[in-house]
């Protein structure tokens, strides 16, 4: 991965000059980097916070051969290698996973995924995975009142870290579990992401597209769905939801 390697100094979002690139047939591990975006995404419709310099601000194309369905796996898949690669370099910062894919220290949140995806007859054409990872922000980056819910590396681990190190690391995390992916499965990435967890087992509220479901989140299903065990101790498994605080 990042053997064809697009940098740039600035650009609306990565995520749309990737898009390009996959339109006009880029391969597999095309990447895309840029120092600033001018109008970073966030899941949710939400705008992400990323100024010039400080982050690491990414996409990273896939060709997956899986159907369209499958794509939330690799959106877990993402989660495990960004949480692997950053836990490597900065072995004294605890990293929990909170599902599906935002990475947390010390419950405020470092890093943000978003995917992308076209697809043809069903099947994945491509898949446009965002990476954002708020390295070195420092706390006058951060707009007014999003310190209560997200922090960066840096002032996390007091010390400023080293972007190609850890870009080099997330695209070896990223290659590593992809293969295993591709060979055997979503089984191996769904113990490794269940391991990382912060959500499991704690009674959660989930804001779900048909409204609040409230319960303990036990695991995930074999397509990547959160399965959560109801007060009347039914399981539904939630495909797409934003959690809300543990209760
Ligand atoms: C989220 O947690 O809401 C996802 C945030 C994803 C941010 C990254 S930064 C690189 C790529 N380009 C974008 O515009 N968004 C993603």
């Amino acid at each position: 991965f990042g053997r064809r390697l697009t940098l740039l100094d600035v650009t609306d979002s990565t995520q749309n000059e990737l898009r390009k690139l996959a339109e006009q047939g880029a391969p597999e591990g095309t990447l895309v980097i840029a120092e600033q975006q001018t109008n970073g995404r966030g899941r949710m419709g939400r705008s992400w916070v990323s100024p010039a310099g400080k982050g690491i601000w990414m996409s990273l194309l896939l060709r997956p051969p899986v159907p369209l369905p499958l794509a939330p796996q690799l959106t877990l898949l993402a989660a495990v290698a960004l949480s692997r690669a950053i836990a490597q370099q900065l072995p004294m910062l605890e990293i929990g996973i909170k599902w599906p894919n935002d990475l947390l220290v010390g419950g405020k949140k470092i890093s943000g995924i978003l995917l992308e995806s076209a697809a043809e007859d069903e099947r994945l054409s491509y898949v446009v995975v965002g990476l954002g990872i708020s390295a070195n922000l420092d706390v006058e980056d951060y707009p007014e009142g999003l310190m209560d819910k997200a922090i960066s590396l840096k002032i996390a681990s007091g010390a400023t870290v080293d972007r190609s190190e850890l870009i080099a690391a997330v695209l070896e995390q990223f290659e590593q579990l992809y293969k295993l992916y591709l060979e055997q499965g979503f089984a191996p990435i769904r113990t490794l992401w269940e391991a990382r967890s912060v959500t499991l087992g704690k009674q959660t509220e989930l804001y779900t597209p048909q409204g609040t479901v409230v319960g303990l989140p036990r695991g995930l299903d074999d397509m990547g769905g959160l399965r959560v065990e109801l007060p009347d101790g039914s399981t539904r498994t939630v495909y797409s939801a934003e959690v809300g605080s543990g209760t």
